[in-house]
């Protein structure tokens, strides 16, 4: 199975991308709703956080795993790829959402003026910025940019209310709208013509973002991205696709009350949402 692992439910919005472009895998999602947000906690905290979730869904028989959270992807994807897949599950996957993600925006970005949005966490492990510059430098990627390297400008900002306000699901409450206006407020005025949403909750407010960004910029739909991206990796690792099982199962787990990620998460997203079971995780 594809296990898909982000801190709360906001991470459905790519399991639903990646169920619309694959729909045939298994796949195990669980979200760590007891201890989200992930957000404003020390890198330590979130690593740990993410070898115990990642353990779990390896033990539910995943053979990839998608890091949906970019918090997660931000501040613990490297060490885990580094030091805890090699010497605990050597023949098996993880993935994150920042490689995929940055890689889009380049080949959308027209002048090079790139903004990025996420958590405090996020924001200030500069993982994006470190990505974007990663991936204009290779090689392979040389004549695919509108731009050269001297024009890349990346401008970040950490949006911390935004998570909550979705969660509390003020989506289209006038407060939201004046709270997103005023945190792209510097993006605008750098005239970035390139969007990275870089929080599993921010496709939520896809439509203000895009009605107070306008026409000349355009916002990166991250779920779409990483199903995209995902089922090309597939295609190139027959090793792991051919293990992953495709009987269509769906398993949800949450650290938290299984009811309330239930409600929520079928109100907000995923109207196939099945049974969700309770996940016994680290102390909790
Ligand atoms: N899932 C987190 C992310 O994408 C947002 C929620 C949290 O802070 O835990 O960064």
């Amino acid at each position: 199975m594809i296990g898909v692992f982000d801190s709360g439910f906001g991470g459905l919005t790519v399991l639903r991308a990646l169920l619309n472009k694959l729909p045939d895998y298994d796949y195990c999602y669980l979200g760590d709703n007891a201890r989200a947000p992930y957000g404003n906690k020390s890198d330590e905290l979130i690593y740990s956080y993410t070898i115990e979730a990642l353990d779990f869904l390896f033990h539910q028989g995943a053979q990839l795993i998608i890091i949906a959270c970019n918090t997660s992807s931000a501040r613990a994807l490297r060490k885990v790829q580094q030091n805890y897949l090699p010497s605990n599950y050597p023949d098996k996957k993880v993935l994150g959402v920042i490689i995929p993600v940055a890689e889009e925006a380049l080949r959308h970005s027209r002048f090079g003026r790139v903004g990025v949005i996420g958590t405090k966490a996020t924001i200030s492990s500069q993982a994006y910025e470190v990505e974007l510059k990663k991936q204009l430098d290779k090689k392979k990627n040389k004549n695919l940019f509108n731009f050269s390297q001297k024009d890349l400008n990346i401008s970040v900002t950490a949006c911390p209310l935004l998570v909550p306000l979705v969660e509390e699901g003020w989506l289209n409450n006038p407060l939201t709208k004046k709270i997103i206006r005023y945190y792209l407020r510097p993006l605008k005025r750098k005239k970035i013509d390139t969007l990275i949403l870089g929080c599993t909750h921010y496709p939520f407010l896809l439509k203000p973002i895009r009605s107070i960004m306008g026409k000349q910029c355009r916002v990166i739909d991250t779920p779409a991205i990483v199903a995209d991206k995902t089922a090309d990796y597939l295609e190139r690792h027959s090793d792991i696709k051919d293990k992953i099982g495709r009987s269509r199962q769906r398993n949800y787990f949450t650290t938290d009350d299984p009811d309330d990620f239930y409600a929520k998460g079928q109100r907000f997203l995923l109207d196939s949402l099945t049974k969700v079971f309770r996940a016994k995780l680290g102390r909790i």
